[in-house]
């Protein structure tokens, strides 16, 4: 065997090497192995021959040509890793999402173009002036049980407000049982913080509420803040001069008339309704002799405290509740609650406020 044989060996290394390294992709890559080690490759050809030869000689070219077997088997394999990170960077790179993109151009308004809603504005200012007071937030859920919704907090089954028209009611989980609604104010939430806390309570709920209505001034969702205090003492005048001080300080009329009005809650007794005074022609607050209701209160029923578990022997409070875009209409001169929900960019650059300028008790002062 001369040294031709090997130098054959060599140059079909070397050709096979480039062509693997030539490969541009999987597909390409595959096609070398094919024709080197595919049923008439050529390593395969030659490891074929060696049955023709005689036995001295076919053991030294056996192992070389078996020898160059592995060599090519290693190059596509190292090859093939290669590829295939290369094919899941350019997956990578053509399928990548920018998440800090901004869904919409931003409004031409410069560098503040992003503003606090009316809404949450008039949520911050309740949280800091009720907070002031010792409140704190508690939250609970829209969909409510009949039972938290109604019958704990003493609302009978004729009640007028369990009635469709108002309330919507979702499918009952099983066949026959009591529909779950959307809650249709945050008194709920009075009967789940008595039954989860003890007392003294003293708290605020701002939070979505829902009745089936819709006009300039009703929306089927809308937001509510209750307000409930627990506490061995606690009577009617803490009510009135919570009330009062809210009032004055949210509308930020010192001596903005309060007038208390006996009314009926069913989880209430004694129930009032809460005026402020105005004026019906100009629409001015504090002035002008008229009135206009704004909220509900009363001194929390024996049996909504029992429902509660709450010894009513032992522990009395008073509680409230008032519609958010009322009285943030009220306070800003807002004529329409439509546009509350609608997004309008005009609207809400007018309306809404900058979130550099966070609500302060100093703005209340
Ligand atoms: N839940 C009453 C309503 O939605 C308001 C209210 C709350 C009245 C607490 C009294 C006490 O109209």
């Amino acid at each position: 065997m001369g040294s031709g044989m090997v130098d054959d060996l060599d140059m079909l290394r070397a050709s096979i090497e480039a062509a693997i390294a030539e490969a541009a992709d999987l597909r390409a890559l595959d096609a070398v192995r094919v024709s080197a080690l595919g049923k008439s490759g050529e390593v395969t050809g030659l490891l074929k021959t060696l049955g023709a030869l005689p036995p001295e000689e076919r053991r030294a070219r056996g192992a070389q040509v078996n020898a160059l077997k592995l060599e090519v088997e290693r190059a596509l394999d190292s090859r093939r890793t290669t590829l295939e990170a290369f094919a899941l960077d350019a997956k990578l790179a053509a399928e990548r999402m920018d998440v800090t993109l901004p869904p919409r151009p931003h409004p031409p308004t410069g560098p503040e173009s992003g503003s606090i809603h009316p809404i949450s504005r008039t949520m911050e200012e309740l949280i800091a002036l009720f907070g002031a007071m010792g409140f704190r937030v508690a939250e609970g859920p829209d969909i409510e049980g009949d039972w938290h919704n109604f019958s704990a907090l003493n609302i009978p089954d004729h009640h007028p407000a369990r009635q469709d028209h108002d309330t919507f009611y979702l499918t009952p989980p099983e066949p026959g049982g009591r529909r779950p609604v959307l809650r249709t104010h945050t008194s709920p939430v009075q009967i789940r913080t008595m039954l989860e806390e003890e007392p003294p309570i003293r708290v605020i709920v701002p939070g979505r509420t829902w009745r089936a209505d819709h006009d300039a001034t009703h929306s089927p969702m809308f937001h509510q803040v209750e307000g409930l205090v627990i506490g061995r003492d606690i009577h009617m005048g803490h009510l009135k001069g919570t009330l009062v001080d809210f009032l004055r300080a949210f509308f930020g009329i010192a001596d903005l008339p309060v007038r208390f009005r006996s009314s009926y809650f069913p989880f209430t007794e004694p129930s009032m309704e809460v005026d402020i005074g105005w004026s019906r022609r100009t629409g001015e607050l504090g002035q002008g002799g008229d009135w206009l209701e704004i909220l509900g209160s009363g001194m929390v029923h024996p049996k909504v405290l029992a429902n509660a578990g709450i010894d009513p022997k032992v522990w009395q409070g008073f509680a409230f509740g008032m519609g958010i875009e009322r009285i943030t209409m009220l306070k800003h001169g807002i004529p329409d609650l439509r546009p509350f929900y609608e997004a309008d960019l005009r609207w809400l650059r007018h309306y809404a406020t900058s979130p550099l300028s966070p609500f302060t008790l100093h703005d209340a002062a």
